[in-house]
């Protein structure tokens, strides 16, 4: 089976197409390195010692997806490539627009011309806005997003389920991702932004490496634990895991539907800084600031759908995410 991944040298997708390489899958990769950096490719050549195609380019690109369906045989699509940050989508709504539903409407049209209907799409549990409970499930309503982004996750989700009732051939799975953290075990891929940090991960590790000064802990006055903000936080390898799942059930003809990746499981902003400091062994200064706009007090998914559903559910804990999200930086940090 041969898998076509977009997006696949970012955070997510370079994790799961190292997943998809250890399945035996064959792979194909466009990305225009927008927001990754081109040693990802070799760096997951090596870690999984296996051979795949890349296109360096554009999926608004609909002479370059025609040449990559013509050129390779392509049994399935992951589609990851898009923008993804929450701040910078309220500041330029035309480029994400632009860029998330264009490249998702000329994926679709090029899969339909080249009779290619089977795609897992990267979507977020930001679809479901302010949850109307905890923890989230499938069913929850969803729509009433806080920013453009999450908006385009959003109609991407209507747009492939138009496409379904359009034409029942396709086989679409839905995943909502929670808070994806950690790194892959050998410290060669993860998540290391240029600027200046929007999530909490990479911030936190910024301020472990003394990058940055302190963490600015948005709010201590939720209904949660110990009133910072709760996240249902899930290592990145779980996360990629479930592609491979999601891969297997859309290859089975089972239509559409929609999952939660997550854990089950909510962590406090400070429940967090505090593992990462004790098995890091290493200080995160912070101080607490107002609440930031658009933020919620709780998330955490219900995850009984995908593992009946998909047959899969995450393994790492909070100990991992921790050590494997500063393992990566310390390491890259250090070849640099
Ligand atoms: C955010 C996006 C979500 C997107 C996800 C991608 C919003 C409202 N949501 O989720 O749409 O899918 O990123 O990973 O932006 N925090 C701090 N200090 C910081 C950064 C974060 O205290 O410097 C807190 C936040 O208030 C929150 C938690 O840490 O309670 C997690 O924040 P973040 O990593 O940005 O993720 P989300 O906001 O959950």
């Amino acid at each position: 089976m041969r898998i076509l991944v977009t997006g696949g040298t970012g955070f997510i997708g370079s994790h799961t197409v190292v997943e998809l390489l250890n399945e035996n899958y064959e792979v194909v990769v466009i990305d225009d390195f927008s927001n990754s950096k081109p040693d990802v490719v070799d760096k997951i050549k090596t870690i999984t010692n296996k051979e795949f195609k890349f296109y360096e380019g554009n999926v608004c690109d609909k002479e370059l997806l025609q040449i990559i369906f013509k050129e390779n045989k392509i049994d399935a699509v992951i589609h990851f490539a898009g923008f993804k940050a929450v701040g910078e989508s309220v500041q330029k709504p035309l480029m994400y627009y632009r860029n998330n539903l264009d490249s998702t409407l000329t994926l679709c049209e090029v899969m339909n011309a080249n009779n290619v209907k089977n795609i897992v799409f990267s979507s977020s549990a930001t679809v479901y806005g302010n949850p109307k409970g905890l923890p989230i499930k499938e069913t929850f309503p969803t729509g009433e997003t806080t920013n453009p982004y999450g908006a385009t996750k959003v109609m991407i989700e209507r747009i492939l389920k138009d496409i379904y009732i359009s034409d029942n051939t396709w086989n679409i799975a839905l995943l909502r991702y929670f808070n994806p953290i950690g790194a892959h075990k050998s410290g060669l891929i993860g998540e290391n932004p240029n600027d200046i940090p929007n999530n909490l991960m990479p911030y936190i590790v910024k301020v472990a490496t003394k990058e940055l000064k302190e963490l600015n802990i948005f709010g201590n006055d939720y209904d949660t634990v110990d009133g910072t903000g709760v996240r249902d936080y899930i290592h990145v390898v779980d996360l990629a895991k479930g592609h491979i799942k999601a891969i297997e059930w859309v290859l089975k003809n089972n239509g559409i539907d929609a999952f939660n990746l997550g854990t089950g499981n909510g962590y406090s902003v400070l429940e967090l800084v505090n593992a990462f400091k004790k098995y890091n062994n290493v200080d995160v200064p912070y101080k607490i600031v107002g609440r930031r706009e658009g933020d919620i007090g709780s998330c955490y998914a219900d995850v009984s759908y995908a593992k009946e559903k998909l047959g899969w559910e995450s393994k790492y804990d909070i100990e991992d995410m921790v050590k494997d999200s500063y393992n990566f930086v310390k390491n890259s940090t250090l070849h640099m």
